[in-house]
């Protein structure tokens, strides 16, 4: 049974359900040009533990949507998902729903202090007036037909191997980090936080951010994530995370890849897109690939995926924006 939060501006808000499904989709058309994770996580999210998703209609067509996930041990809210339906856009109901929502999660989880958010536009300084910028991430982008997916990959083995050969010099190795402990050791080490330079101390996955705190470590592991560290010794200097590709809208039915690199090592960072591209199975249609990473290693990675094996920047270089606020008492 569909729960109504309020009222304001002629529009009631609402906790989403299942059964909003096809009418979210319905307003969702195009959004991150095709690239959208909603169609594949909704129904996850309306499960998900310290999750709130609400909508908001206006004549009982449903027309607005975010969605905010409760974080770092209860003190910050991860917000995500926000859209409006093309025909209410630039009249401000983003601004509307943001308020509702915060103060909805204000209210259900007092202790949260802080927004957080990522996004993938940049308005400038105005509009980023409200928020601290805690962080830029460049993000190469790639895509291409899932058929020359494999011989893409096989071609950056081969030049990989070539340029090591012709370096000479002992490279580290990658270490999957399959063991839980190993993981949580790894994460909860108050060292990575400098040496792998994460952006405001904390993790960065599929645009989510998340302190590396024990708490989270639970939200980490629901996403089945392969996590890749540096072998060289206990103190990790790189770390990548790969997010098992997933469907998305584009061109009727294609998929996503998304990999988070931390640490500026190229070689490492080489390395690991060659490991995790390997793991890519059960795609077709079109692939798209993002990597996101510190600004230092976009250029060397984007030559190095240029060439052969069908896979094709699609984007020139953009940036994901990592920002915050403070959330004041009444949820503004
Ligand atoms: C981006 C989008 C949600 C803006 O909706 P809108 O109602 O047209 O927004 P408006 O331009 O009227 O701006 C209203 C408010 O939303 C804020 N806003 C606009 N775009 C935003 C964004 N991408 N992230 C966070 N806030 C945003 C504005 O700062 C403004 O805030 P204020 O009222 O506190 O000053 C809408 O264009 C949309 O659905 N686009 C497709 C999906 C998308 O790109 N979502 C962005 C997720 S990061």
């Amino acid at each position: 049974m569909a729960q109504c939060l309020g009222e304001s501006d002629g529009l009631t808000f609402w906790l989403a359900t299942m059964q909003d499904y096809d009418e979210v989709m319905a307003i969702s058309e195009d959004i991150y040009g095709g690239n959208d994770y909603l169609p594949h996580r909704y129904h996850s999210w309306m499960t998900e533990p310290d999750r709130v998703t609400i909508i908001a209609r206006r004549d009982g067509q449903l027309v607005a949507l975010e969605s905010g996930l409760v974080v770092d041990g209860g003190t910050t809210v991860v917000v995500e998902g926000l859209r409006v339906c093309p025909s209410e856009r630039g009249h401000g109901v983003a601004g509307v729903i943001q308020r509702m929502t915060d103060r909805y999660i204000k209210q259900v989880y007092p202790n949260v202090n802080t927004k957080r958010l990522t996004r993938g536009d940049d308005p400038g300084p105005e509009k980023l007036s409200k928020f601290i910028v805690l962080a830029r991430r460049a993000v190469l982008s790639l895509c291409g037909e899932a058929e020359s997916f494999k011989n893409f990959v096989l071609a950056l083995k081969a030049k990989f191997g070539s340029l090591e050969k012709s370096d000479g010099s002992a490279k580290p190795q990658l270490t999957v980090l399959k063991d839980k402990h190993h993981l949580k050791a790894v994460l909860l080490d108050p060292g990575l936080s400098s040496r792998l330079q994460l952006p405001a101390g904390s993790i960065i996955q599929d645009w989510q951010p998340l302190k590396p705190v024990e708490s989270n470590l639970e939200v980490l592991n629901r996403r089945n994530l392969t996590w890749l560290v540096d072998s060289s010794n206990d103190t990790p200097i790189f770390m990548s995370l790969y997010t098992p590709p997933y469907p998305v809208p584009f061109n009727g039915g294609s998929w996503r890849v998304n990999i988070d690199m931390y640490g500026e090592d190229l070689s490492l960072a080489k390395n690991a897109l060659i490991t995790n591209l390997e793991q890519v199975s059960k795609i077709y249609g079109i692939v798209f690939v993002h990597i996101y990473m510190p600004q230092s290693l976009w250029e060397g990675l984007r030559t190095f995926c240029e060439g052969d094996g069908g896979m094709k920047q699609y984007r020139d270089y953009w940036e994901q924006l990592f920002l915050e606020s403070e959330m004041c008492r009444s949820g503004y």
